[in-house]
């Protein structure tokens, strides 16, 4: 792990703790650049969830950092990655409101990963 990636998450984490969550991964930051551009594109999450993760179809559907508790992961990267896959059904839904496996996109694992890790990069931004 690099230095530099491992900084600003360690200040991140000093500055808003994560109640109650796993240790946060450490983030590639080549691959959270990747994963922006499917979130703003062609991965058509920002559709339901927003450009800045401020949640289109309510506050369930929020990943900015005013989301304090995950609802379907643990906050770990193998568990963000579980999510996209599934999706979230009606059962599991808070909101009601459904997600379809891989957001209705076609993404291979490789951008699925780099789709989690943008999300988890996206969570930990102070927001403006
Ligand atoms: C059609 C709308 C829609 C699209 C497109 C979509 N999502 Fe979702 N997503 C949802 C809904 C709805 C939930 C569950 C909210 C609830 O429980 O009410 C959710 C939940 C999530 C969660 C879990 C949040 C939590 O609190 O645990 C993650 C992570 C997530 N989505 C990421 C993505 C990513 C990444 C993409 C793009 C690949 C994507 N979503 C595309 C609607 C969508």
């Amino acid at each position: 792990m690099k230095l530099t990636t491992l900084l600003p998450a360690l200040v991140v984490l000093g500055a808003a703790p994560l109640a109650a969550q796993a240790a946060p991964a450490a983030l590639d930051s080549a691959k959270v650049a990747a994963g922006k551009s499917l979130f703003e594109g062609r991965g058509l999450c920002f559709n339901c969830h927003g450009m800045k993760g401020e949640g289109i179809l309510g506050a369930a559907t929020r990943l900015d950092a005013t989301k304090e508790k995950w609802l379907h992961h643990d906050g770990t990267l193998a568990g963000v990655i579980a999510v996209i896959k599934a999706g979230v059904d009606e059962e599991k839904s808070a909101s009601g409101q459904i997600m379809p496996p891989l957001g209705g996109a076609r993404l291979s694992d490789a951008q699925v990963e780099q789709v989690a890790q943008y999300v988890l990069h996206l969570h930990r931004q102070p927001v403006k």
